[in-house]
Formats: structure tokens, sequence, C-alpha cells
């Protein structure tokens, strides 16, 4: 989308660039797989053609962007096991978000990650079925993953009580659902930000801090990296605003133009494009800054923030 510069900021270790992009590239190969097996092992109970929409739906071609900043922030805490299928659970939560997302009584869309939606492959009832068996089965892989990093059982629970809080009527549903209401009105920024802050930035935040949890960081540190994804999840909501006016459907594998046919507030129909793109660097600067106060800022924290901004798809 743009350049964005950071002259002053410095991340606490150094990594060249292209180790930061490679790091990136083999973490979401990773997350695939830890797909791979939440789909082997999850999925046996549920009737066949749910199981096969709750496949399709899974394993499409998402950036993986929550699941990485599970594991980075894991990672940046000092976690030192293996936290991917705690990373798949939320990925888990995100891709039944968008088979809702998706569905005629929602934002009605036919292409998602490039391929036709789940609805429009096996039916809304089945899409429908396959994204509500999503949200039980990522709550108790999510146990089940936390149980497995050695976690006791009240880290556990928090971890999952904070996956579905994200989830819910305060966080990313019930962001969906003022989202939907809102369609038709020309919302203040206030309002659109208090949307957009639950209905993306909700679950974006936990990821982080679901890392934090799983690495049993101290509080502070969890502060500061709930300060560093509230703000990225603000500013990713905005930036696929700006994507939905500024790029191709190839590029993004999902229809463009979509909010402006179903008469959304968005960040560039308020602010502009460029107003937009503004505050969304400005969110980044935030999120950084926010971590390096802490002495938590990973070159890979500090690449998927500015990646957050400067995607085209
Ligand atoms: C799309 O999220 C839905 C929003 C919250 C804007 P992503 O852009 O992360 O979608 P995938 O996972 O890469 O397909
Ligand atoms: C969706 O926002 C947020 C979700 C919780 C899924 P959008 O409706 O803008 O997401 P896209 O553009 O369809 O991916
Ligand atoms: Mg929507
Ligand atoms: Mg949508
Ligand atoms: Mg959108």
């Amino acid at each position: 989308m743009v350049q964005v510069e950071s002259p002053a900021r410095r991340a606490t270790t150094d990594l060249a660039p292209e180790d930061t992009t490679r790091a990136f590239a083999s973490a979401r190969v990773a997350v695939q797989g830890a797909l791979d097996g939440f789909c082997a092992r999850w999925l046996s109970d549920l009737e066949p053609t749910t199981a096969e929409a709750v496949r399709y739906a899974l394993l499409g071609e998402g950036k993986r962007l929550r699941a990485i900043l599970v594991l980075e922030a894991y990672r940046a805490c000092g976690g030192a096991g293996n936290a991917l299928d705690l990373a798949a659970s939320v990925e888990v939560v995100h891709a039944y978000s968008l088979v809702h997302d998706d569905l005629p009584c929602m934002d009605d869309d036919d292409v998602r990650r490039g391929r036709p939606t789940v609805h429009k492959v096996y039916g809304v009832t089945v899409a429908t079925a396959a994204g509500l068996a999503m949200v039980p089965l990522a709550a108790r892989s999510a146990w089940h993953a936390a149980i497995g990093l050695g976690l006791p059982n009240a880290v556990a629970g928090d971890i999952v009580r904070d996956l579905m809080s994200a989830s819910g009527a305060g966080g990313m549903i019930g962001g969906q659902l003022l989202d939907l209401e809102a369609e038709g009105r020309c919302m203040s920024l206030e309002d659109l930000e208090r949307v957009h802050r639950l209905k993306t930035g909700a679950l974006i935040m936990s990821s982080v801090t679901l890392g934090a949890r799983a690495a049993e960081a101290p509080a502070a540190h969890r502060e500061a990296l709930a300060r560093y994804g509230a703000a990225i999840g603000l500013a990713f909501q905005i930036a696929d605003d700006v994507l939905d006016v500024t790029a191709t459907t190839d590029q993004l594998g999902k229809t463009a133009g979509r909010d402006l046919d179903l008469h959304k507030s968005t960040y560039p129909a308020l602010l502009g494009v460029e107003g937009a793109i503004e505050r969304a660097v400005a969110l980044v600067d935030d999120a950084c800054t926010a971590l390096q106060d802490e002495g938590l800022l990973t070159p890979t924290l500090e690449y998927v923030a500015r990646f957050i901004v400067e995607r085209r798809s």
C-alpha cells in the first residue's frame, strides 16, 4: 500500500530484513501444517459434508497473520515451546468469522481467498453449521494446546476465556452486528472506530495477548502487547477498507468494491484514501512504540505491524 519509514525505531534483535521476510513466510507454512493437524484431529465427530466445509474454510490461502502474531508474541515473551497448535486455534476462529461474514445475510460475498465462498460451494445451511461448529472446536483445541504447552489449568482457562471473549458479543460478533446495522448510514469517525476495534481489532489483540499468556509473561508485557494488538488491529481494518477501494478482486482474492456496494461506512469514505492511510501508519507507529517501551519489539513483530499497512491483499 505505502512504504512506511521508521528511522528512529530499532527492534530488540538485529535481523536482516530478508531474514525477517523468510521467517514470516516459513511461519505461514508451519501454520498451514498446524491447520492440517487441526483438521485431522478435530473434525471426525462432524457430519462429513460439514467437516469438508470446515476443511475448505480453513485450508484456503489465508495470510495467517493472527497465528503468526500468537507465535511471535509468545517468543517475544520468552516462550520456548511449540505454540503452533494454539496459534492455529485463533485461525480457526478467524476462518469461522469469514465464513459467516460472507453469508447472504451478512456481506453476501461470492469470493474468498481466491475461491468461491463456503456457502457458494456447500450451500447456506452447511456453511452456517460449519461456522458454528468451528467455534467450540477452536475453544477445545486452544485448551488442548495450552495444556500441551505444560500450562496450568488456570492459565489454559484464561486463554480459552480470552479467545472466546474476543470472538463474542463484546468483541468480533458485537462489531459485526454494529457493522451490519450501520449499512446505509454514515457513521461518525468515533463510532466507526468502535466498530473496527470490535469486529477486527479484538481478535487481533487477543492473538498477541494469548501468546503472552502462553509464555506466562508478566502483566506489564501483556499490557504492552495489548496496546500493540489494539493499534495494529484497528490499522488492519483501516487497511482492509483502503484495499477495498484501491486493489482489484484478483489481488485481494475477494470482491473489491464490496463496501461501496453495501453502503458501509469506511475509513476512506470518512477520511479519504490518503487520510485513512495516514491514520493506519500512525497506529502502526504507536503499536511499535508500545512494544519498544517494554523491550519487546522483535524484528518480526515490527515487520508484521508494517506489513499490515503495506500489504496489497
Ligand atoms: C479479512 O482478514 C477479514 C478482516 C478482518 C478484514 P484477512 O485479510 O486476515 O484474511 P485472510 O485470513 O488473509 O484470508
Ligand atoms: C470483516 O470485515 C471482519 C470480520 C470479522 C470477518 P469485512 O467484511 O470488511 O472483511 P472482508 O473485507 O469481507 O474480508
Ligand atoms: Mg463484513
Ligand atoms: Mg465482508
Ligand atoms: Mg473488508
